[in-house]
């Protein structure tokens, strides 16, 4: 397979053709944003640690017959993934209360949400990533209502097999970021990442011991040192 031309640059990762029209490259980049991209900064590694726990937990998805777009990690950066038309929404499977949902509805910080709580939010920057709800999704026809309750029954079965993953690690998943696409035949597959960019991760039994992207959204710490510790721990199993 070869490189081919560049289809997107994202805020953290870019997207290249190849001479298979059914596959691209995802190269993770070491670029990092927060706040709708008014926080950036370029964080050397970044992106292998975030490539490196992708890598890692989509196998183990695959292998539990959930459909994702992974072939096969070709560098430490650099993934090669089937080409989804991606469905233009953010699907957030929350387990405890964190982020916007503390902000904005009163939740309080670290509170349990059984069964889990699935957000769907608009996929556009110039529109700041608005919540929609399934009558909004189905009207602007970004998804069937079929596909709808497949990427819901999706998203929850990765979330399950996550967190039952991760707690082994003695990491708590409070929530997760999921983008779903359509490949050839119509299938959905989760595309896009599983890192520490789209997790919220604590440390067992802690409210708010962060180990992922919150570290660098509130300056908690040193982010790449937790970046490096977290894709250890996660991958070395
Ligand atoms: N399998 C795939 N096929 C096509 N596009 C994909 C696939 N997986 C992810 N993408 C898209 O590639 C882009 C990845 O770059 P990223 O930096 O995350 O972009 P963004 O700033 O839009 O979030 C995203 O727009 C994502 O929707
Ligand atoms: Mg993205």
């Amino acid at each position: 397979m070869k490189q081919g031309d560049l289809l997107y640059v994202g805020k953290a990762k870019s997207v290249y053709l190849t001479d298979n029209p059914n596959e691209l490259l995802v190269v993770f980049r070491d670029d990092i944003t927060a706040f709708d991209g008014q926080k950036k900064n370029v964080l050397s590694g970044k992106g292998a640690y975030n490539a490196e726990v992708t890598a890692y937990f989509y196998p183990l998805l695959e292998a539990a017959n959930i459909p994702t777009h992974f072939f096969s990690a070709v560098s430490e950066n650099t993934h090669l993934v089937r080409k989804l038309s991606m469905i233009p929404l953010e699907v957030i499977v929350r387990n405890r209360a964190a982020g916007s949902l503390v902000k904005n509805y009163g939740f309080t910080e670290g509170q349990l949400l059984f069964p889990p709580v699935i957000v769907l939010d608009m996929k556009d920057d110039s529109r700041h990533d608005p919540m929609v709800n399934d009558d909004i999704v189905l009207a602007l026809g970004i998804a069937t209502a079929g596909e709808l309750r497949e990427i819901k029954r999706l998203a929850l079965a990765v979330n399950a097999l996550l967190r039952e993953n991760l707690a082994k690690k003695d990491l708590d998943l409070i929530d997760m970021k999921f983008e779903f696409g359509r490949d050839a035949c119509g299938v959905i597959r989760l595309g896009d990442e599983i890192s520490m960019d789209s997790m919220r991760l604590w440390d067992h039994g802690s409210v708010g011991a962060s180990l992922d992207k919150d570290v660098y959204r509130k300056e908690l710490g040193d982010v790449m040192e937790t970046y490096a510790a977290v894709a250890k721990r996660i991958c070395s199993e």
